[in-house]
């Protein structure tokens, strides 16, 4: 537990994807903490909602959202936790957040009245049961095609010579307790075809409506995710931009990998 940090500084981890995903649920399951108490019903988020959380900070590795810091007597890293409503309608105020060099929010917590926040990483929730059956493959995808185009664009919006902090993101891919989920190198590999389908629709468009070839080739702050001249696109494609993305599976509810890993990831990076 540290007290030399002003509270006004937490960094923040922005907790973005599509409704349904599980968002709600996995921010009541780290803000319970260690008590073992059954999750209570979520509902459609409306408006962005901070927790504040604290993790072992001697060794975020192997730290457990289950541990009671107090108890451990260990050295607590804070952060807040910030959900956001997946609904289409509602995603455009959490993307402005991350188009800045130095992207922040304000927290919701009464507490800080409202402190602006630095956001270190982006979790960005995926439901790998729904993207079993496809349907929900193509606006996931769009999402998070928003998302990587966002903060690949953030790059070059370099204030003189320094370059924007670099962006961990994390896609979380939830219900693994579900038989029918996709495991974890599935989603990511549907992700990355249906992010470069999307890609190629994208810029086929910019053609169709009188945008040179030149102009795209020239264009690095065009609508084409990821590194040029690539038939395929990979999430390691966006290294070039300074945004690492990893994919790790799991589940908030019933049986299976559980949360661990992403609380960890979370960990290593606020
Ligand atoms: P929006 O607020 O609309 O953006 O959705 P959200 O991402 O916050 O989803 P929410 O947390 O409300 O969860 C949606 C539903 O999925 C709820 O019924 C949860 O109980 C359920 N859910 C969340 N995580 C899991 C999981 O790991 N496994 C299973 N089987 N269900 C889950
Ligand atoms: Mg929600």
């Amino acid at each position: 537990y540290s007290t030399a940090t002003p509270y006004t500084t937490l960094p923040s981890v922005l907790l973005l994807g599509p409704p349904g995903a599980g968002k709600t649920a996995l921010t009541t399951l780290f803000e319970r903490g260690p008590l073992d108490l059954p999750l209570a019903k979520t509902h459609t988020s409306q408006v962005p909602s901070s927790i504040e959380l604290s993790i072992n900070s001697d060794d975020p590795s192997s730290a457990s959202y289950k541990t009671n810091l107090d108890e451990a007597g260990a050295t607590a890293k804070k952060f807040l936790l910030v959900d956001t409503p997946g609904h289409p309608k509602l995603r455009a105020s959490s993307l402005a957040r991350l188009n800045s060099a130095e992207p922040t929010i304000k927290s919701s917590l009464v507490s800080d009245g409202g402190a602006k926040s630095k956001i270190k990483a982006v979790v960005f929730m995926v439901d790998a049961a729904a993207l079993a059956d496809g349907d929900a493959l193509p606006s996931t995808a769009e999402y998070l095609y928003d998302v990587l185009l966002t903060l690949q664009k953030r790059f070059h919006s370099r204030n003189g010579s320094r370059a924007p902090a670099s962006m961990p993101v994390l896609v979380a891919a939830n219900k693994l307790d579900l038989f029918t989920a996709l495991p974890a190198a599935l989603v990511k590999s549907n992700l990355e075809a249906e992010l470069g389908r999307i890609r190629a629709a994208r810029s086929k468009g910019l053609l169709d409506s009188g945008v040179g070839q030149d102009d795209l080739a020239a264009g690095e702050e065009g609508d084409w995710l990821g590194g040029d001249g690539s038939e395929k696109f990979s999430f390691a494609q966006m290294m070039e931009f300074d945004v690492d993305v990893d994919v790790i599976g799991g589940n908030v509810t019933g049986d299976g990998p559980g949360a661990e890993k992403w609380w960890k990831w979370i960990g290593e990076r606020v």
